[in-house]
């Protein structure tokens, strides 16, 4: 069991400056979508062969803090027959485990969800712990209409996260508390700022009020953007200036980390937004979070493009993630730049 200063120290530890962490969390339903999408047949294999492809990607440690796994993915091993988790830990990478069950419908509120998974989470975490994770994910979703995200479904998502952060702090494991306000939508910026500006400060509420402790939790973020289906893409400036105010107005100053989604941006686009957030913050010089990228789609699609299931090109596939890697930890620091993609 990690004492409290140790749990502040991994959270830290997963937020250093020009590095990030790998998403590679994809439930199997979402990732044999995303392998169909490449014209393959997907199965376990086929999910475990992509995942050793971009773990055993060399160098990665260089740029990432943590991966991200699905509980399939934690319990599978390389060719080789080495756990996934022992391969990380090798590598300096702490094991990250999706604990949440994914979200059902949230009875009596339309269209709205809420995610499920507090059911014998405490052994859960007991196991995982026991298999190297020292930090665990759980994601809510919230989508944006005229009259959602409802204060029900806030409320009740919030307090769950907040349950579950409890249980993870006491296993010993930084819980990543993500609040996912979709992209997806015909919303106007101004109303992405004010939705997450409002989960955000129920979802602080509620873990201060549940006993969290914030200095070992790290807030994994939506950007605050305009919806997809908004008329004009927000200049990245913008989306820098509307995302450090909502934090402004919603984080505590003793979270350590903030680290971002890309929430089905293109690659380019969250790496841009991710520059001009670390650039805004430079610019500021008085922001308490540290920032790093946590992208799933914004780092691996030009992975799977290269990959596209094919033994002879896992080393093209793992040279196109190491690329993505790279532009993402410059943009941690503001030093990217378009003309280098
Ligand atoms: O829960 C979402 C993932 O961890 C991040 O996925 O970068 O594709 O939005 P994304």
């Amino acid at each position: 069991m990690q004492t409290q200063a140790h749990l502040h120290d991994i959270a830290r530890s997963l937020v250093v400056p020009k590095k990030g962490i790998l998403a590679a969390d994809q439930s199997p339903g979402s990732m044999d979508k995303q392998l169909k999408a490449l014209g393959l047949a997907p199965d376990a294999e086929l999910r475990r062969q992509y995942r050793q492809l971009l773990f055993t990607t060399e160098g990665i440690e260089q740029y990432v803090t943590g991966v991200i796994m699905h509980d399939g993915t934690i319990r599978n091993r390389t060719d080789d027959g080495t756990q996934f988790s022992d391969l990380l830990i090798a590598k300096g990478i702490v094991p990250i485990i999706k604990v949440d069950k994914s979200t059902v419908p949230f009875t009596g509120f339309g269209n709205e969800v809420v995610t499920q998974g507090l059911d014998n989470l405490a052994d859960r975490l007991s196991e995982y712990y026991d298999m190297g994770a020292r930090a665990a994910k759980w994601r809510s979703v919230f989508t944006i209409s005229d009259d959602t995200p409802t204060e029900q479904n806030i409320v009740f998502d919030c307090i769950t996260l907040a349950r579950y952060a409890a249980l993870c702090q006491e296993a010993g494991i930084v819980p990543m508390v993500e609040p996912e306000v979709l992209f997806s939508g015909n919303h106007s910026l101004e109303r992405a700022e004010a939705v997450t500006t409002q989960v955000l400060q129920k979802l602080f509420e509620l873990l201060q009020w549940y006993n969290v402790d914030l200095e070992g939790v790290i807030l994994k973020s939506s950007m605050v953007l305009a919806g997809s289906e908004w008329s004009e893409q927000t200049p990245a400036s913008t989306v820098a200036e509307a995302t450090l105010r909502t934090f402004a107005n919603s984080v505590p100053e003793t979270v350590p980390g903030i680290v971002f989604l890309s929430g089905g941006q293109t690659p380019q686009r969250s790496t841009e937004n991710l520059n001009a957030i670390a650039q805004l913050e430079h610019e500021r010089g008085d922001l308490p979070w540290q920032f790093a990228f946590s992208f799933s789609r914004g780092l691996e699609m030009p992975a799977q493009e290269a990959w596209q299931g094919k033994p002879e090109n896992v080393s093209a596939a793992q040279a196109a993630l190491r690329k993505r890697l790279e532009l993402n930890s410059l943009a941690d620091t503001g030093e990217y730049r378009t003309d280098m993609e």
